[in-house]
């Protein structure tokens, strides 16, 4: 799907506050309250590299210093060899760095520094933000087989991969 047709089903999932925070140059994220919408963000390489094995999480949720961790050691990925070559990895980082949860400008990344991102984690399922957001989950959910790991963002949130996570699109399968 091209990113057009995406941000159509993004706007008509979320409404005219969205169709606003759509129009700012960096995609800010939607207010408080209601459901939260990732910042709107276009990578080519990112893109291609970080969404084939799970979706590209957002930048915004994990500080910068968490992003040189993980891409500097990309051949143990959880597990995984995601490596890259030199020119494509520094070109990955350095987006990933410039919208950080520390220094890009979405209202998600602040309140995922809000809630005290500082030691680095390697997982967005780790930070006090994630843990904070699904204290309802309940704890066997996690490890359904329909589910697998919290990092199945989509596995809940039908809309994730718009970048979608509100209450009125998610539901956790049985
Ligand atoms: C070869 C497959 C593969 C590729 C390519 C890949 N990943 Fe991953 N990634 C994984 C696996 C496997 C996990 C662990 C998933 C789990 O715990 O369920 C993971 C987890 C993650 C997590 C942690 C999710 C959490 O638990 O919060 C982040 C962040 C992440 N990847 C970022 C990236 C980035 C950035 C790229 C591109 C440079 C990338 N990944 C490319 C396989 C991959
Ligand atoms: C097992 C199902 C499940 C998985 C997997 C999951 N979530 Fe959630 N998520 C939920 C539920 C349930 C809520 C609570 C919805 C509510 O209370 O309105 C929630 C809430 C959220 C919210 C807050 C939405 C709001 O309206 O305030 C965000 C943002 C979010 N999740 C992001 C993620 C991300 C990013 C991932 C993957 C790294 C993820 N979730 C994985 C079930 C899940």
């Amino acid at each position: 799907m091209n990113y057009l047709l995406r941000g159509i089903g993004v706007l008509t999932a979320v409404g005219t506050v969205s169709l606003l925070a759509f129009s700012l140059p960096s995609g800010v994220a939607h207010g408080d309250g209601g459901g939260d919408v990732m910042p709107r963000l276009t990578h080519k390489n990112w893109q291609q590299e970080c969404a084939s094995c799970h979706l590209a999480y957002s930048p915004a949720l994990l500080p910068r210093a968490s992003w040189q961790r993980l891409m500097g050691k990309l051949d143990n990925h959880f597990g995984d060899n995601a490596s890259l070559d030199p020119a494509t990895q520094a070109d990955i980082l350095r987006f990933l760095e410039a919208n950080a949860a520390d220094v890009g400008t979405s209202q998600i990344g602040r309140r995922v520094m809000r809630m005290g991102a500082k030691d680095a984690p390697l997982r967005i399922t780790d930070t006090r933000w994630f843990v904070g957001k699904h204290d309802e989950v309940p704890r066997a959910a996690w490890s359904r087989k329909s589910v697998g790991s919290a990092a199945n963002c989509a596995a809940c949130h039908s809309k994730a991969e718009q970048g979608v996570f509100d209450d009125d699109t998610v539901r956790i399968p049985k």
